[in-house]
């Protein structure tokens, strides 16, 4: 394990799994292989949520992401929110989707909702149906222009797979451009559930950035997972390069499973147990002990920094 201390400027990100339930079945990921879902009754209540975002807003938190699973399959999705926003007013709050139901969402958005990714890894209808599921490629696409259209900051994840997808990159950047809607292109990450598919598919960003002719810009800010590249034929598009080139120094994210427990990286095996201590009467001030011990202790365990991990699907902790 890497024990350096990691650098930041004491403002997080965190990211909140509302359900690791997901419509999709993408082949690196599976959700409820590795580990059942989190029953609806055991999931993080929107009054916790509430209770604990106030606690996250002195920790530093600025901005809020909602992942899964699928988020908005959480039928109290809006309630979730609803209790961010009213607990945090200030801060930035993001959703990632698959994008299945987002039209409906748009229909009546929840207040104080910003940011909207939608993950998409194929443009062509059968393709796209047949590495993630039953779903209708255009209508998620249509929906993710009318979220462009409503206000919200938008952007399309892609996750690059070697003789599945890698023959689009133009195709996206074209879309990207016609959209006006910033793509970021995924490498796949290894988390132990689909070793072989990850072994079989594996894109590397530098593969990326060739493919594309692609000049190196920057991060938009240090903590950025996505590093943005101008492509040759001009289209400016971000590159997540989780693997190849660790971004561990500057990351700045936390994460709360839908089981409630608070983790400083994604292959971090236990995390700190918050909701078992919350429903056994845990006052604020041990909560938030709870929560300081383990942001002052966020280091990596980055598999390529440390011993690997126990399997798990990014379904489980929410990319
Ligand atoms: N490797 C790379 N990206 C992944 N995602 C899910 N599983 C993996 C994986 N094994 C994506 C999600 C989403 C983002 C948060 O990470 O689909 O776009």
């Amino acid at each position: 394990m890497n024990t350096a201390p990691l650098s930041r400027n004491g403002s997080f990100t965190l990211r909140v799994n509302v359900g690791e339930q997901c419509q999709y079945d993408c082949g690196y990921c599976r959700p409820g292989l590795v580990r059942a879902p989190t029953g609806a009754a055991k999931r993080v209540q929107p009054t916790e949520y509430a209770r604990l975002a106030r606690l996250f807003g002195s920790l530093g938190v600025k901005k809020v992401r909602f992942t899964g699973g699928e988020p908005l399959l959480r039928p109290d999705f809006r309630e979730v929110v609803a209790a961010f926003h009213g607990a945090l007013p200030g801060a930035t709050l993001a959703l990632t989707t698959n994008g299945q139901r987002l039209e409906a969402l748009l229909d009546a958005p929840p207040p104080g909702l910003g940011a909207v990714t939608v993950h998409v890894d194929s443009l062509q209808p059968e393709r796209y149906r047949r590495l993630m599921g039953e779903g209708d490629v255009r209508a998620v696409l249509a929906s993710v222009v009318r979220a462009r259209e409503l206000g919200f900051a938008t952007k399309l994840n892609v996750v690059v797979q070697r003789g599945l997808n890698d023959d689009e990159l133009p195709d996206f950047l074209a879309w990207s451009r016609r959209a006006d809607i910033e793509v970021r292109f995924i490498e796949l990450m290894n988390t132990g559930s689909a070793s072989e598919f990850t072994r079989a598919h594996f894109f590397s960003g530098a593969e990326v950035v060739s493919r594309l002719g692609a000049t190196q810009l920057g991060r938009k800010s240090a903590a950025d997972p996505a590093c943005l590249f101008r492509a040759a034929d001009g289209t400016v598009f971000g590159l997540i390069a989780s693997d190849t080139a660790p971004f561990c120094a500057d990351c700045a994210r936390l994460r709360l499973s839908a089981d409630g427990r608070l983790r400083g990286c994604l292959y971090e095996p236990e995390g700190a147990p918050l909701i078992g201590l919350l429903r056994e009467g845990a006052s604020d001030a041990m909560l938030g002990a709870l929560m300081k011990r383990n942001v002052a202790a966020k280091q990596s365990h980055h598999p390529s920094l440390a011993l690997p991990r126990g399997q798990f699907s990014m379904a489980d902790l929410g990319g």
